[in-house]
């Protein structure tokens, strides 16, 4: 069986980071989403093909570089197509069933049940949807008691939606879905393909636990904490020597921290340098960053080469390549 992976947004809730770093490359609790994301497929899963756009050569580069457990094939879009232009444009060989996914989703899921579920009612696909506390910002599914899906309904009011479980960005689909995507334009797959596909049997996979859409800085970070306290870390150190504070932190061999206090879920990227008594909690720090003397960073993301100037204070900010601050 085969995963088809979108990979091709421009990430614009995390800019300015995205701006240089493709949003799939941005390290959470030790290693980059997309290996995360990845690391979510059972092993009945033979190939992930990567439909990429924005930034795919970087992307290209770092998983030749890097290779992951599971084999990768790469398909790049020479302009965005939209998540539906991107599975046209990606799919042409997928399995029957395939499964499909956002690569900005960090889950605690049962892949496995996800594809038995699909097999087991023979209809055209499965949805994994959560439950929300407010639903109001997705598309919300309607349905019938056998969990068949009616409908969706994009970004309703609290009110008005149809029920609190949203659209989860995973799923399983019978081929043939891949030639109902109209060809030659920008297509949204969920606005624009999937209420035609509800005739021939959508189900849902209710799936339980942790979900996130780590699209934003606060989920990112979110999704951080829950990836250490589950032991899913890329990477999991001890506050290295010569530090204080308490983890979990996931510190590159390469970075310098001499002096520095931790305050848990931080990822310190290569060849970053973090000076005497500064503090560092809730954070990502991307590769050759700076954090000057007595400076703090709390629940941010600090992009490439960017400067935390001596006693600053970042928090809930995010900073660009080569940003100062
Ligand atoms: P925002 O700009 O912050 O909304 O992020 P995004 O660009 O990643 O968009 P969104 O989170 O809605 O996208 C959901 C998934 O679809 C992500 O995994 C994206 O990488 C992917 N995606 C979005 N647009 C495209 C596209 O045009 N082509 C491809 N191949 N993938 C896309």
């Amino acid at each position: 069986m085969k995963a088809l992976v979108l990979i091709g947004g421009f990430g614009t809730r995390l800019r300015p980071v995205t701006y240089s770093v493709p949003k799939q490359l941005i390290p959470i609790a030790g290693k980059p989403m997309l290996y995360h994301v990845l690391d979510m497929l059972p092993p009945t899963i033979e190939q992930a093909v990567l439909a990429t756009g924005y930034k795919a050569d970087v992307i290209a580069r770092y998983v030749e570089e890097h290779p992951p457990k599971v084999p990768v094939r790469m398909v790049a879009e020479t302009e965005p197509l939209g998540t539906g232009g991107g599975m046209r444009n990606a799919g042409g060989d997928m399995s029957d069933p395939f499964l499909l996914m956002n690569s900005d989703v960090i889950a605690g899921f049962d892949v496995t049940a996800l594809l038995a579920r699909q097999t087991e009612h023979g209809g055209i696909g499965t949805m994994t949807l959560v439950e929300v506390e407010d639903p109001s910002p997705y598309g919300v599914a309607e349905l019938d008691a056998t969990d068949r899906i009616l409908r969706f309904v994009e970004k309703p009011t609290r009110e008005e939606a149809p029920s609190r479980w949203i659209n989860a960005g995973l799923g399983a689909w019978k081929r043939e879905v891949i030639g109902r995507i109209p060809d030659g334009a920008p297509v949204s797959w969920e606005q624009q393909v999937v209420p035609g596909l509800l005739a021939d049997r959508v189900y849902a996979f209710r799936a339980t636990g942790f979900w996130e859409d780590a699209g934003t800085p606060d989920r990112l970070l979110r999704a951080q904490r829950y990836l250490f306290e589950a032991g899913r870390a890329g990477r999991r150190t001890s506050i290295p020597t010569g530090t204080t504070g308490n983890g979990p932190v996931a510190v590159d061999p390469s970075a310098t921290v001499e002096g520095a206090t931790f305050g848990g879920s931080v990822t310190v990227s290569a060849h970053v340098v973090v000076g005497p008594r500064a503090y560092l909690e809730d954070c990502v720090i991307l590769e050759r960053a700076t954090i000057e003397a007595g400076a703090s960073v709390v629940h941010s993301i600090v992009g490439p080469r960017a400067r935390v100037r001596a006693g600053h204070r970042v928090s809930h900010q995010v900073l660009g390549e080569a940003a100062e601050a």
